[in-house]
């Protein structure tokens, strides 16, 4: 396979936010880049299958590729801070700083048991998966990624349409919250 060869070809373009592929054919993997280029820049943002930008990373010997735009408000995952959170490893969103694990799409967020109990005793929750994972494999060197083409709508789709492809790069980035 060539680098910009795919196994097999589906389309898709709606105005509403879309899984990838509401197909039932063999999941179609799609060449990202060569490994050593992926490990040397640790990120690598690709359009897949015409219809999806995605956000591949390489991080403490693994590869990751999710959805490249925060589920919240559409912020620029590849610029975000990978930290570990209750013994996960999340992508810091650089607008908000939302917390995503980069293993299933989740939110996690800290919550306290009784605001009004000093000290606040907090701990981490998950708001379930709001960023679409999608599965990364590496065949003879090369780094392929197959879309999730699940058909329940996860949040990062609202910023997969060709509005916010094409907004959201003109778009002034917002202040990050304090
Ligand atoms: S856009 Fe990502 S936290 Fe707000």
């Amino acid at each position: 396979m060539s680098s910009e060869e795919e196994t097999s070809q589906t389309s898709s373009s709606s105005m509403s936010p879309p899984p990838p592929s509401s197909s039932t054919t063999t999941p179609t993997s799609h060449f990202i880049g060569k490994k050593e280029d992926i490990v040397k820049a640790g990120r690598v943002t690709k359009l897949v299958n015409g219809c999806r930008d995605v956000l591949v990373l390489h991080h403490q010997g693994q590869l990751h590729a999710m959805d490249v735009r925060c589920y919240h408000a559409g912020g620029a995952l590849q610029h975000g801070d990978i930290e570990e959170f209750n013994g996960r490893l999340c992508i810091v969103c650089p607008w908000h700083k939302y917390k995503i694990t980069l293993e299933e799409g989740e939110g996690l967020y800290q919550a306290v048991d009784d605001p009004t109990v000093r000290p606040l005793r907090t701990y981490w929750r998950s708001k379930g998966v709001k960023q679409r994972i999608h599965k990364v494999t590496e065949v003879n060197g090369g780094v392929y990624v197959t879309l999730n083409d699940s058909s329940e709508v996860i949040e990062s789709d609202t910023y997969q349409t060709e509005r916010y492809r094409t907004g959201l790069k003109a778009q002034p980035k917002p202040k990050p919250r304090k």
